[in-house]
Parts: C-alpha cells; structure tokens; sequence
C-alpha cells in the first residue's frame, strides 16, 4: 500500500507536494492480462513480424510470462493493487489493457477499435468492466457513439498535474472522439496529431509525469502538435526523448509517484529523470515490443481522479 509520509521534514516534504498527484494518493489500482494467450500473429503496427515470432514461439511464450511476472512484482513492490482480468484464447492483444478504456473519476469509457483484430476484444474488456461495477470498483460505464474510433488509455493519458488529457489521433483514434470525452470526463483534452506509424498510440511517444514534467518524442508528432505541447509545458518541464529511447518505446513508462518502471532506457534518460527526482526501475519486456507494446500498456490505472473529484474525496474525509 502506498502511503504518503506524515513526516514533516523538509526533503520529504518537497517530494510530497511534488508527487503526491491524486492518482497515486493512496493505493494504486491496475488491471492486468496474465499473457497466457499472447502471441504475434497478425500485422497492424511495423513492430510486429509474425513470421519471426513463428520461429521462436516456444521460448517467446515463455520469455513474456517472466518479463509480464516481472512487471506485476514490480507494480506489487510499489504499492499497487491489481485486478486481472480474464486472457482470452486467440486474442492476444487483450493484455495491453490500456488500450480497453479510459478510467478516470471511477468512470468508464470504453474503447472501439479500428482493426477487426482488436474489435473481437470488445465485449470482453465490457463484461470485465461491467463486473468491475457489480463490484463497487467503478461507477459508471459507457460506451461510445457508433462508428466512433477510440483506442482507450493508449491514445488518451490523464495528466494530473495540469488536469487534462492529452489525447492522441490518427492511427488508432477520430479527432472527434475527443467530444465524447470530454462529455464523459467533463474535463479538458488536449488532441495531438500522430505522425509516425512506429508510434500509432500517443502511450507510445508521451508520458506526463505526476510532477508535471512531459516525457515525449517530438518526431512522432506533427508540427501542430509539437506546438500545443510546447504551448502548454514550460521549457523545464518538457522531457525530449531521442530516437533511440523512443524506440525502447522508454515513453510507455508506469509511474507511481517518483518512481517510473520503464521496459529499457538509456542512462542519459535515466540521469534526466534522477535530476527531476525519479527513480527509474526498469523491466525488461522485449516480448510485448514484437508486438508494439511495453510496460505502460500492459497496465490500467484504475484510481485516476481529477482534481475535482479529489478536493470533493478530501473534503469528505475532513468533514
Ligand atoms: N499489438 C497491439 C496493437 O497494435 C499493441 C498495443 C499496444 N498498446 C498501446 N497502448 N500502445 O494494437
């Protein structure tokens, strides 16, 4: 369980008001995909190669249950709690739970997919979430309008320092998704272009950091693009990632207050982060990359709150 000091001491202090973001107030909840099924057998992102992975599926099958066991330790060292949601046999995608919904306020909206590949998952992240509702864990679940293309998290991160999301379009996504989320979430949505097919979910080229700093490859993006970013994030909180980190997909990072669990990163990025305060675990998920993915999209917080709904679960709690 994570727990924030009461420790009043100066450093501690600091690295509170720094970190302590409303989504990781308390515990974190993550929903997971144990791998059992997963596979690389369909092409819809340049990263994935079936024939190869044919040629080694035994030991690549194994190889992503140790590197995904690896990654659920990790999260369970750092406090969070997680609720694992049915693999479903020919549907190997279904681990990247990021891309099931968007969760926030205990709010669900849940994802449509743009390839038929991904489609067949539909009903199965709905029957998970509505279950997750019989249970008290979430309040409302929602689908989207028809015909409406929205890949979940993966093209939808909360930024909890500015309280918006910044919502990535093009690939997997329609712009006009963006009115249905700020319906739901009644929050503001930042939309930015994707314009490099290696980085076809904003997950895989944007992580914003719960001390408000944006870690991001400005080549995957467009120039109108790069311009919001920069509109919107002050020189010293913008993070560029180099082509290199970009391709150990390093953006698809989990951070749970200062820490941030990455599948590989170089050490310049590593420093880069230690400078800011975090501390970089990092997990390798070699396995999850033949498919396009890492450690951020194999995972669903849960417990994302806007700073609305927290000052109301602050005040209740003093009241
Ligand atoms: N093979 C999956 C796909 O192309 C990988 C998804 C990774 N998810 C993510 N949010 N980046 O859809």
């Amino acid at each position: 369980m994570i727990r924030l000091s009461t420790d009043g001491g100066g450093v501690l202090l600091r690295k509170r008001l720094k970190f302590s973001d409303d989504s990781t107030r308390g515990q974190s909840t993550v929903s997971n995909v144990r791998p059992e099924y997963f596979v690389v057998t369909y092409v819809i992102n340049p990263w994935m190669d079936p024939k190869s992975w044919a040629r080694q599926h035994q030991e690549l099958a194994s190889a992503s249950r140790q590197e995904w066991s690896a990654l659920n330790h990790t999260l369970l060292d750092l406090g969070a709690a997680i609720e694992l949601l049915p693999p479903v046999h020919g549907l190997p995608d279904l681990v990247f739970t990021a891309n099931a919904a968007i969760v926030l306020d205990r709010k669900v909206l849940l994802a449509q997919f743009r390839h038929p590949e991904r489609q067949r998952e539909e009903p199965h992240f709905e029957a998970a979430f509505r279950s997750l509702h019989a249970r008290g864990l979430v309040d409302v679940v929602r689908r989207l309008p028809e015909g409406l293309v929205l890949e979940g998290t993966g093209d939808c991160l909360w930024d909890s320092a500015r309280n918006l999301f910044w919502m990535g379009y093009g690939p997997r996504s329609d712009h006009a998704a963006r009115y249905a989320i700020e319906d739901t979430f009644a929050a503001e949505v930042i939309s930015l272009e994707l314009a490099e097919s290696r980085f076809y979910h904003i997950d895989t080229a944007l992580c914003a950091l719960p001390g408000g700093e944006v870690m991001y490859f400005p080549g995957a993006l467009t120039a109108s693009a790069r311009a919001k970013i920069r509109d919107r994030v002050a020189p010293s909180h913008r993070i560029e990632l180099t082509v290199e980190d970009a391709c150990r997909l390093s953006a698809n990072a989990v951070a749970i207050e200062n820490a941030v669990v990455v599948s590989r990163c170089s050490r310049y990025l590593r420093a880069k982060l230690a400078e800011r305060g975090y501390r970089v675990l990092e997990n390798p998920l070699p396995s999850f990359r033949r498919s396009g993915g890492a450690a951020f999209c194999l995972t669903l917080r849960l417990d994302g709150r806007s700073a609305m709904m927290s000052r109301d679960v602050n005040e209740a709690a003093v009241a």
